[in-house]
């Protein structure tokens, strides 16, 4: 599914972009004007151009994304292991980015920030051509019933987006405790193709859990978890 650019305009009014409510529900187009950023948040100038890779982080600094990032633990412990690093939180409620944002202030985190918007039309339309070092898809809704799968985010599309969006050499990180949206998410990126399948071993690397990680291993849950690279060349 792909709208165009000028289709997203409707999808933005509909979910929201600027507005205040919490879930972000509006018909009011101004609505989607720039509203001024709360300290910790990237409001962009203009929703309808990419943006430019200074807009989103420092000069010359890795960037890496958390798309739906909830309440923001991962984010922020991200952040705070990584000064070197710039994050970016994408999330739709404006409660929970409200909350990440005074967790970044509040504990000096200028390195991490958050974005009120929809992850798809970020990933298709606004990330600039090679500007991840890391993009992180961490518990996303798996939408279970066959009739809502076209609703998942990771379709065709979006890894093909994605693709573009990684430096040569960047990484797409997924989890879910969804085993069937495991499954769904490594066909789809076979689909697309051009990517590495790489070995993700637990504590290979320093990786916080996510709040719903958390609260699903506590669950007896079983987190299923995808690592891919975009080849160098
Ligand atoms: C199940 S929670 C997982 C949160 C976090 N990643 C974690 O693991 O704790 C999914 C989050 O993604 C957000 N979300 C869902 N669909 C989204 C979308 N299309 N665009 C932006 N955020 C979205 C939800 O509001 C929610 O905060």
């Amino acid at each position: 599914m792909n709208f165009g650019i000028h289709g997203y305009r409707t999808f933005l009014i509909e979910k929201g972009a600027g507005g205040n409510e919490n879930d972000g529900v509006s018909t009011q187009p101004h609505n989607v004007l720039p509203r001024p950023a709360m300290a910790g948040e990237l409001v962009p100038a203009d929703y309808f151009r990419r943006l430019e890779r200074m807009e989103l982080c420092h000069d010359g600094r890795p960037l890496e994304v958390d798309l739906g990032c909830g309440d923001g633990a991962f984010l922020l412990e991200m952040a705070r292991q990584f000064p070197e690093r710039d994050f970016l939180g994408v999330e739709r409620l404006l409660g929970r980015v409200r909350k990440v944002c005074k967790k970044l202030t509040r504990q000096h985190l200028s390195n991490g920030r958050v974005l009120r918007l929809e992850s798809r039309y970020t990933v298709e339309w606004l990330l600039p051509e090679a500007s991840l070092a890391r993009l992180h898809l961490l518990c996303p809704d798996p939408w279970p019933k066959v009739r809502h799968h076209r609703r998942r985010l990771v379709q065709v599309e979006f890894v093909e987006a994605l693709r573009r969006a990684l430096v040569p050499g960047g990484e797409f990180l997924f989890m879910t405790d969804h085993e069937e949206y495991f499954g769904w998410v490594g066909d789809k990126v076979a689909e697309c193709g051009g990517f590495e399948l790489l070995e993700w071993p637990e504590d290979a690397f320093f990786y916080p859990k996510t709040d719903f990680q958390r609260q699903w291993e506590a669950e007896g849950k079983t987190m299923w978890r995808l690592r891919y690279r975009k080849p160098l060349a």
